[in-house]
């Protein structure tokens, strides 16, 4: 057994519909790999038809099940309500949504258009809050249950700089996590997310920390754990959040992050950079060596 292997049994998500946005690629698709191994049918959604119809190809011929492509840019709610409703007349109903899609720069915030700052929050926050009332209020109206499951941050309740429209949006995502929560439990509908840490992509970390940025900044040496995460672990946990096995799991935030928000926010957690002939030299001065 370890970590990097799958963790639910084989038929927990039998019959479960689920609509990724961004499936195409980087995390969303490796989700949507794991879902289709328990039993999941999918819909993936990003702005590019051809990559996602790449994708829905080689899934099924891997994992079998069904994968059905369909193109949307989450800013635009005329293209979400024609991608819900063609997912839901193709597959009968959607059960579950895991709103993936996000849109960052990396960039001092002084030097980002209005354009550059919107097209951020627009992707982030207003796609995710398009494809939630979307969804939701189907739904409410045919008295379905369904699953909502948002990626976040750990920057959406630390905030950070140099990303400060996807902070500011994430953090928007997930006050509407845990607002929806409650307010639509009783309709059956459950709301919660997920803030991981770095998971290498080739796509976001390539765009994010081009070039020899990855080497000087690696996230790893972040990690209190000492590593990046596997796309398998993430998998993992989202297929539980999305699974009935996490029936009474609402309104949750889980960081899977090895650590790595709270290294940065603990006052004196650099201090693991002191030699240990150093915390010799103090402990003597104390004159309690023995
Ligand atoms: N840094 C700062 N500003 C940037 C930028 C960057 N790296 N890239 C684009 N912009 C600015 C553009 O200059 C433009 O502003 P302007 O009109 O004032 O010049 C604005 O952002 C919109 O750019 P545009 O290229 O027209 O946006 P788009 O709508 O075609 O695409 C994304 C925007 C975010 C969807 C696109 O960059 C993308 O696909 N990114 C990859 C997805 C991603 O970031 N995933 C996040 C993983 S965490």
């Amino acid at each position: 057994m370890n970590f990097n292997s799958g963790m639910l049994r084989e038929d927990a998500l039998k019959d479960k519909n689920i609509l990724i946005t961004g499936g195409g690629t980087g995390l969303g698709r490796s989700m949507g790999e794991y879902f289709l191994e328990l039993g999941a049918n999918l819909v993936i959604t990003s702005r590019k038809l051809d990559v996602l119809e790449g994708t829905a190809n080689e899934m099924m011929s891997q994992k079998g099940g069904k994968v059905i492509p369909l193109a949307c840019d989450v800013r635009d709610i005329a293209q979400v309500e024609d991608m819900w409703s063609q997912a839901t007349s193709q597959l009968g109903k959607v059960d579950v949504v895991l709103n993936n899609a996000a849109g960052n720069f990396i960039s001092p915030t002084e030097r980002l258009s209005t354009n550059a700052f919107n097209t951020v929050l627009d992707i982030v926050l207003k796609g995710t809050s398009q494809v939630t009332l979307t969804a939701g209020k189907d739904w409410i109206a045919k008295k379905q249950a369904g699953v909502f499951l948002n990626i976040v941050t750990t920057y959406a309740w630390t905030g950070s700089g140099y990303v400060v429209p996807s902070a500011a949006a994430k953090a928007g995502v997930l006050a509407m996590t845990r607002s929806l929560a409650v307010e639509w439990a009783k309709y059956g509908i459950r709301s919660n997310a997920i803030a991981p840490g770095p998971f290498p992509t080739e796509g976001a970390w390539s765009r994010l920390l081009p070039g020899d940025l990855v080497k000087k900044f690696d996230p790893a040496k972040k990690v209190p754990v000492g590593r990046v995460g596997e796309h398998q672990e993430l998998a993992n946990l989202a297929a539980y959040l999305v699974s009935d096995f996490s029936a009474y799991v609402n309104g949750e935030v889980i960081t899977i992050d090895g650590g790595e928000w709270l290294k940065g926010a603990g006052e004196f957690n650099n201090l693991d950079q002191i030699p240990q002939e150093l915390w010799d030299m103090m402990e003597a001065s104390r004159g309690k060596k023995q």
